[in-house]
């Protein structure tokens, strides 16, 4: 059993935050003890300096995911492996069925199949599709393949989009389950309305996503989704939040006692959509799109207020080719960015090294909560004895330049190139294993285990 030590750093968890060493063995955190105390161990990780942070929990990626026209260019060998250069030891992906037709519970199964390549732990969100019939029966057997947390779509018409009538349905069974709805709230009227107008206008190109998709149709589904929890008291989650105002829905109906929680994504808070009037803007198309600067920052004081919950990378896998070959037309080319490894440090520098949060809520918002929200706290998402030692050490002072040549996500390009970040990991453990030494990433091989999701604590 080899022992290892991570000695000297300043140790964040979103409870306290402190100079302290973590003592590992046999993939599980065997004691936090003061800097003080002499170690022994078979590997000592000198941290001085440094901070040292539970793995991060992404609670929002689309690895290798067939959907649509195009494929995206990561499988779970490459996918894990970046997430864990930047320092995510924990990624929970989706099973969304490619086409119509296709039943929830056959993709599932293929995508838990593929996953065993994976180098980092996972687990899914279990997806309804329009046209999947007994919905009780379909949840009780994704619940039985270890999953609490469904995603739907209130747009994608003729793809996943669903009605609020299975809204409701797989709300109330999932509440029966202890489990958690995951929503990707955008009005799709107000959605097809905006893109035919941009259409008749000419705009209907890359650069006019921002039009395409309006900060009304997300207000608009959230407000429409918000009800139905309320009225079935039951939890929800919305995924990719980019606006204040959908957050402050959510903050309302909490206010109401609806367990309502936001999740943003790196891009929000620091890209505007000032990205559309550069060249090649489809790098930038994501649904929903990049706003403007004004809302941009409201969203981030609603992030220093503690009205965000999670933030995840949305990494979608596509490169400069795929994203080219339609930007015509946004409503056929492929949307999403790739961020999975960029997660962690994009995030830690526009929130943290700005001084805008703390790292206990830093380590909230990055790992804490989508364990917590996903049934897997407290064995990830913290630094607690019995916890997966599933550590990240990173050097505050460090500064790198974004450039996709050094990142290990399967395409060319990364939305952050070019920019200078905080907060890169030096050193990863994943179960114990040092997979990330002095910022070089070792494969550990197919170790990432699949997790099964507890009862879900919605309660805060
Ligand atoms: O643009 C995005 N976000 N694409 C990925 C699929 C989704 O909606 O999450
Ligand atoms: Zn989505
Ligand atoms: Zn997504």
């Amino acid at each position: 059993m080899t022992k290892t030590a991570v000695v000297g750093g300043t140790v964040a968890t979103e409870a306290w935050a402190g100079l302290a060493s973590v003592l590992v063995s046999d993939g599980r955190i065997e004691a936090v003890v003061s800097p003080e105390t002499r170690v022994e161990a078979d590997r000592i990780i000198d941290a001085s300096g440094m901070v040292v942070i539970p793995g991060g929990v992404d609670p929002h990626c689309h690895i290798g995911q067939p959907l649509g026209d195009y494929p995206m260019l990561d499988d779970f060998p490459s996918g894990t492996l970046a997430a864990l250069a930047g320092g995510t030891t924990t990624i929970i992906d989706f099973a969304l069925p490619p086409q119509m037709g296709v039943h929830p519970l056959e993709i599932l199964d293929r995508r838990l199949d593929e996953a065993t390549a994976s180098r980092c732990d996972y687990t899914f969100h279990g997806c309804i599709n329009p046209g999947t019939e007994d919905i009780p029966q379909v949840i009780a057997d994704m619940v039985e393949r270890g999953l609490r947390t469904v995603k739907l779509f209130t747009t994608y018409r003729d793809l996943l989009m669903v009605s609020s009538y299975v809204v409701r349905q797989v709300m109330a069974t999932l509440k029966e389950h202890d489990g958690l709805t995951y929503v990707h709230a955008e009005a799709n009227p107000c959605v097809e309305a905006a893109q035919a107008h941009a259409a008749e206008l000419g705009q209907i190109d890359a650069s006019g996503m921002a039009s395409t998709r309006p900060e009304e149709c997300e207000r608009d589904a959230v407000s429409e989704v918000l009800e139905i929890a309320e009225d079935l008291s039951a939890p929800v989650y919305f995924v990719h939040q980019s606006t204040p105002q959908a957050v402050d829905l959510c903050v309302d109906a909490r206010k109401r006692g609806v367990r309502a929680f936001s999740e943003t994504c790196p891009h929000y808070v620091t890209l505007d959509d000032s990205q559309y009037r550069r060249e090649h803007p489809e790098k930038w198309v994501c649904c929903p799109p990049l706003r403007s600067r004004e809302t941009l920052e409201a969203l981030v004081r609603r992030i220093e207020s503690g009205f965000v919950d999670t933030v995840g990378s949305d990494h979608c896998c596509y490169d400069t080719g795929q994203k080219s070959e339609r930007a015509d037309d946004v409503r056929v080319m492929p949307n999403g960015l790739p961020g999975i490894e960029t997660r962690l440090a994009v995030t830690y520098t526009a929130l943290v090294a700005s001084g805008r949060i703390g790292l206990s809520r830093f380590v909230q918002l990055t790992s804490t909560n989508a364990a917590r929200l996903n049934g897997l706290f407290p064995r990830k998402g913290t630094i607690a004895p019995g916890s997966d030692s599933d550590l990240v050490v990173l050097d505050p002072s460090a500064s790198r330049t974004v450039s996709a040549r050094d990142l290990h996500m399967r395409t060319d390009y990364s939305p952050y190139e070019g920019r200078t970040v905080k907060g890169w990991p030096v050193h990863v453990l994943a179960r114990g294993e040092v997979v990330v030494s002095d910022g070089e990433l070792h494969d550990p091989g197919p170790v990432g285990r699949r997790l099964d999701a507890g009862p879900i604590d919605a309660s805060r």
